[in-house]
């Protein structure tokens, strides 16, 4: 692009800035409760927290939940960007596998905290809101599997739990390699030659398995042929969701009329107010269970989604792949901010790696897209992979379609902090961890009934 050009884009983004700037600011909603949630039995949740380590989920037999949302590094994988199924070790030790069992891409989002889930309030999850609660769906909810989704699933976070083994990056294993790719890679999923129903099957082949689904759904589990995928979803979900509440921090007790958050987050708080973000991370858990587009930098393999006059796929248009509507492109869900000291890196891509450049990035979104600094992305190195890490970034063709949509976002505007009032939201923000949440290796089990190792 020419300098003139640029210049150009500039003054354009200049003006529509101002545009923004000139709106009514709305006043934010008032804090409600974080929504009552049910916990499964003893037993579930035992369950769940074997199948949530067991590698036997995935095609290959090597990666399981745990891989991407370790209790080590506060149920996600301190990356950017996953590495899936093919790779070796955990956390920013992970690396990118070797020989034919190497990774083929980066998976395309940050994996998500799992703090809080199952909250009644909550009603979407993926960074795109693609699992949600719909009551006009036969099974109470909408989800990429449409009709094929079973019945009988507890939760949104049952449903959930349905979809990472469906995944060929993540879980599933690539083309012809095991008989649950190759079920996704003709897209079955539900049926006899389904994923969910062959995964069933490894199950009720590992005997260690029986006595702990017969414990958990004693009505229904009499042999071993009743077990099925259903069942582990609901289990895996039962564990998650007792295991990661985390509604007692500083901010909690605070609210409780303790003397428990310092001068600086106390003025934090005020600002997180005063400068608009509780507009959108409104309410105890800081989500409105929305969707807006911020500006955030795209990096990595995308999902297949281009601007126009691409064609490579680098892109993720965010909400708009459920929803159809282009002007829901480039938007996510809010997140909650329960927690969030301790689930770095951030964003839907993991492009900001510390609290302070996330919260800098809402002094002038647009800028801080434009001037993002790609060195800080953690992102295991092969050359092939790096190469296409920050296309987008690098285009201001497509970052200027990225700022645009956050230009047309009512609820987002400079914030005009100064360094100071950075560093006491910063504080605010720490004040919403859990001080149970720092320390989760209980959490991990010995074993499990595959024999599988478990170490990584
Ligand atoms: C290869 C890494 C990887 C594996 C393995 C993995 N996940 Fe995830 N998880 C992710 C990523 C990435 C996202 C966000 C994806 C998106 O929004 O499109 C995610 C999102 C989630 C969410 C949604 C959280 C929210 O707040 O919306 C839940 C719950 C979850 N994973 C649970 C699981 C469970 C259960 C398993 C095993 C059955 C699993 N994950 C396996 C990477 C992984
Ligand atoms: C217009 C709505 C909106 C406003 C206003 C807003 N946010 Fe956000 N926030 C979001 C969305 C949406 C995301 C996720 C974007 C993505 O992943 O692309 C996010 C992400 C974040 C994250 C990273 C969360 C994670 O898990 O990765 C933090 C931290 C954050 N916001 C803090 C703030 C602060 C501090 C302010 C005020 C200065 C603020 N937000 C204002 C909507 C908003």
């Amino acid at each position: 692009m020419s300098i003139e050009i640029f210049i150009k884009y500039k003054i354009l983004i200049f003006l529509l800035i101002f545009s923004i700037y000139s709106q009514a600011q709305p006043t934010p909603p008032p804090p409600g409760e974080p929504g009552g949630i049910e916990m499964g039995t003893a037993e579930q949740i035992e369950l769940g927290k074997l199948l949530f380590f067991d590698k036997e989920l995935s095609g290959n037999r090597n990666i399981s939940c745990a891989t991407c949302h370790h209790p080590s590094t506060h149920t996600g994988d301190a990356l950017s960007l996953p590495v899936g199924e093919g790779g070796q070790g955990l956390g920013n030790l992970r690396d990118t596998g070797i020989s034919n069992d190497a990774i083929v891409q980066r998976v395309e989002r940050n994996s998500q905290g799992l703090f809080n889930l199952g909250r009644g309030n909550v009603q979407h999850l993926f960074h795109d809101g693609r699992v949600a609660i719909d009551l006009n769906e036969e099974s109470g909810f909408s989800s990429p599997a449409g009709s094929d989704l079973p019945l009988g699933l507890e939760n949104i976070v049952s449903v959930q739990a349905m979809f990472p083994v469906t995944s060929a990056t993540e879980m599933a294993g690539q083309d012809e390699e095991n008989e649950i790719s190759i079920a996704v890679a003709e897209g079955k999923l539900a049926g006899e030659d389904g994923v969910w129903e062959l995964l069933a099957k490894r199950l009720r082949d590992i005997p260690g398995y029986f006595e702990f689904f017969a414990a958990a759904y004693p009505e229904n589990v009499e042999t071993q042929s009743d077990i099925t995928f259903v069942m582990a979803a609901n289990a895996i979900a039962a564990f998650e969701i007792s295991a990661w509440q985390a509604l007692n921090s500083p901010f909690d007790q605070q609210l409780r009329g303790e003397d428990a958050m310092s001068e600086a987050a106390l003025r934090g708080m005020a600002l997180f107010n005063d400068k608009g973000c509780a507009i959108c991370h409104a309410g105890p858990l800081q989500t409105d269970n929305l969707f807006h587009a911020i500006a955030m930098p795209q990096i990595g393999p995308g999902l297949g989604d281009n601007t126009e006059g691409f064609s490579d796929g680098l892109e993720d248009f965010g909400r708009e792949r459920v929803s159809g509507n282009s002007a829901d492109r480039f938007k996510f869900r809010t997140p909650s901010l329960r927690n969030i000291e301790l689930t770095a890196p951030y964003g839907h891509s993991g492009a900001y790696t510390t609290l302070e450049s996330i919260v800098n990035h809402y002094n002038n979104p647009v800028l801080s897209l434009m001037t993002y600094d790609q060195s800080q992305a953690i992102l295991p190195s092969r050359t092939d992979l790096d190469e296409i890490d920050f296309t987008v970034m690098n285009s201001p063709a497509r970052t200027g379609s990225i700022a645009q949509a956050a230009l047309r976002e009512p609820l987002l505007r400079p914030a005009n902090m100064s360094a100071s009032e950075v560093s006491d939201i910063v504080e605010f923000l720490k004040a919403l961890t859990d001080p149970n949440s720092l320390d989760l290796s209980e959490n991990i089990p010995d074993s499990v009934p595959s024999g599988l190792p478990i170490s990584d």
